[in-house]
């Protein structure tokens, strides 16, 4: 798709890039993504090893990445963003950036709010220390902010790619219905008739994703100790990028990362069988995001080799890199 950049490394579905991603995204077409799905370097106070802006200028610099995705994406498509919350510099009081940027997004930009999502993590550990387990003032915060924009208010979606199994209670209704209940109008005005009990393959998941960033990541992991480098620091599960791009594509769109890291939504988009994108400013989170590609019995050698042609700048077709050291991988 780009005639002036070459791909870090690609696969059958999709390619990486090592670059800014506002000189990437600007060479795109316009109207050409399906979707957008990432998560941005967090306003934090605490600084990550990738670096982060003071949170006062974070929004600003947000907006611009988001005004090129606006132009970018497709009149049916969506930008997907997850937003970790954050506290304000030396007091136990929020931040509401995250806030903030999707009120600026829809007033100034003119995306639209699709939906509201927030990711419950429930494993997440307890932050920030100082709040929460030294002076015992604060809980732990364990929900991030997921926003779903559109260009319109119309964007392509279907829930029924993300259905949830049923519980116990409601398969058990599914199956008997007549002992469970006696089909009438509920005060809320839902009709409780007797399709309720339908079987429609599984139940509307709510806009409180549970999903715990407890994944193995086994092989991107493994690969990352062979050339002995830290994996990425703030990872999201692949169960998170999954849902919307179930939720929010068909087979063959385009989906693309404007903040790769260690680019789980490549590997995702990938094993939905979607074509993907993925932009990464470092070259050595997009070097070991190519693990997440290689077979599971890849050597520790192999990876090595695989990391550092990708860090020298050569752009690695993965199949072929495959085939040719298919002894060793
Ligand atoms: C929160 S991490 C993304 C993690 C990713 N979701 C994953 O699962 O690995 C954000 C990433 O954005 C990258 N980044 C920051 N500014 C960028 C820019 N201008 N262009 C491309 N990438 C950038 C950082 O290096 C960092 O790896």
């Amino acid at each position: 798709m780009f005639d002036n950049f070459s791909p870090a490394y690609s696969t059958h579905k999709g390619a990486a890039y090592i670059g800014d991603s506002k000189e990437l995204l600007a060479e795109l077409p316009d109207g050409s993504i399906n979707l957008v799905m990432t998560s941005p370097p967090f306003a934090l106070q605490r600084q990550k090893a990738y670096g982060n802006l003071d949170q006062h200028e974070y929004i600003d610099w947000f907006l611009d990445f988001a005004r090129l995705v606006h132009r970018k994406l497709k009149n049916d498509g969506s930008f997907v963003v997850d937003f970790g919350g954050a506290y304000m510099k030396g007091v136990p009081a929020r931040s509401l950036y995250n806030f903030r940027v999707m009120i600026r997004m829809v007033d100034e930009l003119g995306f639209f709010l699709a939906e509201d999502f927030y990711w419950f993590n429930p494993s997440k550990l307890p932050s920030p220390i100082e709040w929460v387990n030294k002076r015992k003032l604060r809980v732990k915060d364990s929900v991030n902010t997921v926003w779903w924009f559109s260009k319109t208010e119309w964007p392509k979606s279907d829930i029924t790619k993300v259905l949830a199994p049923y519980s116990d209670r409601m398969k058990k209704l599914i199956e008997d219905p007549d002992k469970f209940y006696t089909p009438k109008l509920r005060p809320s005005g839902h009709d409780i008739g007797t399709g309720f009990a339908k079987d429609n393959g599984g139940a509307i998941p709510p806009n409180l994703l549970q999903i715990s960033n407890s994944e193995s990541n086994g092989q991107y992991l493994s690969g990352c100790k062979a050339v002995g480098v830290k994996g990425h620091p703030a990872r999201f599960p692949t169960k998170l990028p999954e849902f919307f791009i179930r939720m929010l594509t068909d087979p063959d769109d385009l989906v693309v990362d404007i903040f790769g890291g260690s680019n789980t939504t490549g590997q995702v988009a990938e094993a939905e069988g979607r074509r993907w994108m993925t932009f990464e400013a470092l070259a050595e989170y997009v070097g070991a995001s190519a693990f997440r590609f290689l077979d599971k019995g890849a050597t520790p050698e192999a990876m090595k080799a695989l990391y550092q042609r990708i860090v020298a700048g050569e752009s690695v077709a993965l199949e072929e890199h495959r085939r040719q050291s298919s002894l060793t991988l």
